[in-house]
């Protein structure tokens, strides 16, 4: 039986995290980002005593577990060695990680990961994620996995401050309060698949190379303000807007790096341009995208069945996943 089970689900960015700050393994962010968490593929860690530390992993379709590549390994092993450093835990762990999703398909599987094991660390270090305190710490734990996943400790809207002193204590997600409750969430994999050019290394070469970047970070903190205030209003049109001109800006932030980053395709683009298309129709349809190809369509529950009929039509063979905001990071009965 494990010494403790816990989840996580990934969360998608409205505002999104795209720029370290100088000095890298910490993630510590340029500017704040906004996400949502979402309702559906969880990530579940169970941790076990052990001779000696051992991260495994099983495949989302079930199945066997086998160790993780080492070359894998570094984030993991750092987030251990933090908690490590705050609390008492066994000298050898074992993590097993279940996901419910391919991280091929790049819906920031990672993020999930990351927060499940900070959330079933935190408690295993004898704390609750009942306890606004841990959470933060949880948070701070998941950051240094990746960064998008200090947000998947909170349910609903999050808000990760960036953070000013070097040490990272004060870079850390805030949940905001609920509302919008009837946000819906549209994917459409058109290319399921890891992307070409991982976060890290893209946002490595923005911040070395893109003329933008420097516009990019008051951007994103505005673009944070300005949803959280439309969160705030209960005002579903500013946030869709926001967010979809936050993501047309990271990646014309990408498209103005050396060498370029492009990550969307035409398809990707005739997502916009149906968005774009249903609002001149009076429909409030926005489009989010992460750095891949996959648009994320950002809509109410009267805008469902049109945008169902109008990708199959378009997009036969691409799968559509309905997602909807979701629960942060859990403790799971063993
Ligand atoms: O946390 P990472 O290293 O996987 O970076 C995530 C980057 C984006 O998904 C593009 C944006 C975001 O805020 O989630």
């Amino acid at each position: 039986m494990p010494l403790v089970r816990a989840s996580a689900a990934p969360n998608l960015a409205l505002s999104k995290y795209w720029g370290k700050r100088p000095g890298g393994a910490a993630n510590l962010p340029v500017a704040d980002s906004l996400s949502v968490t979402l309702n559906a593929f969880r990530t579940t860690v169970e941790l076990r005593a052990a001779r000696q530390d051992l991260i495994l992993w099983a495949p989302a379709a079930g199945g066997p577990t086998a160790p993780l590549p080492d070359r894998l390994l570094p984030p993991y092993t750092r987030v251990l060695a933090a908690a490590r450093r705050d609390w008492d835990l066994p000298p050898g762990l074992e993590a097993t990680f279940l996901p419910t999703l391919e991280p091929a398909q790049g819906l920031a599987g990672s993020a999930a990961a990351f927060a499940a094991f900070a959330a079933a660390l935190t408690i295993l270090g004898g704390r609750s994620l009942s306890h606004p305190e841990d959470l933060r710490r949880a948070s701070i734990l998941a950051r240094l996995g990746s960064g998008s996943a200090c947000r998947s400790l909170h349910g609903g809207f999050v808000r990760w401050q960036r953070g000013e002193l070097s040490d990272g204590s004060d870079s850390f997600a805030i949940p905001l309060p609920p509302v919008l409750p009837d946000l819906a969430l549209l994917v459409v994999l058109l290319a399921p698949g890891r992307k070409a050019t991982s976060s890290t290394e893209g946002m490595l070469r923005s911040a070395a190379t893109s003329r933008l970047f420097p516009w990019w970070i008051d951007r994103c903190n505005q673009d944070c303000d300005a949803i959280q205030a439309a969160l705030q209003a209960n005002d579903f049109a500013t946030l869709g807007h926001h967010a979809e001109a936050n993501a047309l800006a990271l990646h014309a932030v990408c498209l103005a790096s050396t060498p370029p980053l492009l990550y969307a395709t035409p398809d990707t683009l005739r997502v916009f341009q149906l968005a774009a298309d249903l609002r001149a129709q009076g429909l409030p349809v926005y489009v989010t995208l992460d750095a891949g190809p996959n648009p994320v369509l950002l809509h109410l529950p009267p805008a469902r069945a049109r945008l169902h009929s109008e990708l199959g039509a378009l997009f036969p063979q691409a799968p559509l996943l309905d997602l909807w905001p979701g629960d942060g990071a859990r403790h799971e009965p063993r």
